[in-house]
């Protein structure tokens, strides 16, 4: 098992419209994907760099997953993604280290591949995602 690169950074913002309209022109590119996650309360938008990606998240409910970070902590960093090529073996990892896991077992994401987060506590005060992605 190994850690492949970072894949994504995601920022929480309040308003994916004038989220995107903001990175689109700080970054000069447009989103390759946008989809509503309506489990996790969430819509997100992924903005290409390279091979990694800008996740840009937010809340279309109350009850999103992200609203409680947005009302503490504003706009701004919300977690970091590594790619790994195998997430179950990732996981196994952590587990035998002790780690806190969010997922114990992954799902899917924002880009159809599998995820799993880890709790900031286990990894240096970070929000911090796993995501096996397959070329
Ligand atoms: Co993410």
């Amino acid at each position: 098992m190994t850690y492949q690169q970072i894949d994504h950074v995601g920022i929480a913002v309040t308003d994916l419209d004038s989220g995107i309209a903001r990175y689109q022109e700080l970054l000069g590119v447009s989103p390759s994907v946008r989809k509503r996650m309506e489990k996790d309360g969430i819509e997100a938008a992924m903005l290409d760099l390279g091979s990694t990606h800008v996740e840009l998240i937010a809340p279309i409910g109350p009850e999103s997953a992200i609203s409680g970070f947005l009302e503490k902590r504003g706009e701004g960093m919300h977690h970091v993604a590594y790619r790994v090529d195998d997430i179950r073996a990732a996981l196994a990892q952590l587990r035998g280290q002790g780690a806190r896991l969010l997922d114990e077992e992954p799902r899917v994401g924002v880009m159809g591949h599998l995820v799993a987060f880890i709790h900031p506590k286990s990894a240096g005060g970070v929000l911090t995602e796993l995501v096996e992605a397959h070329p």
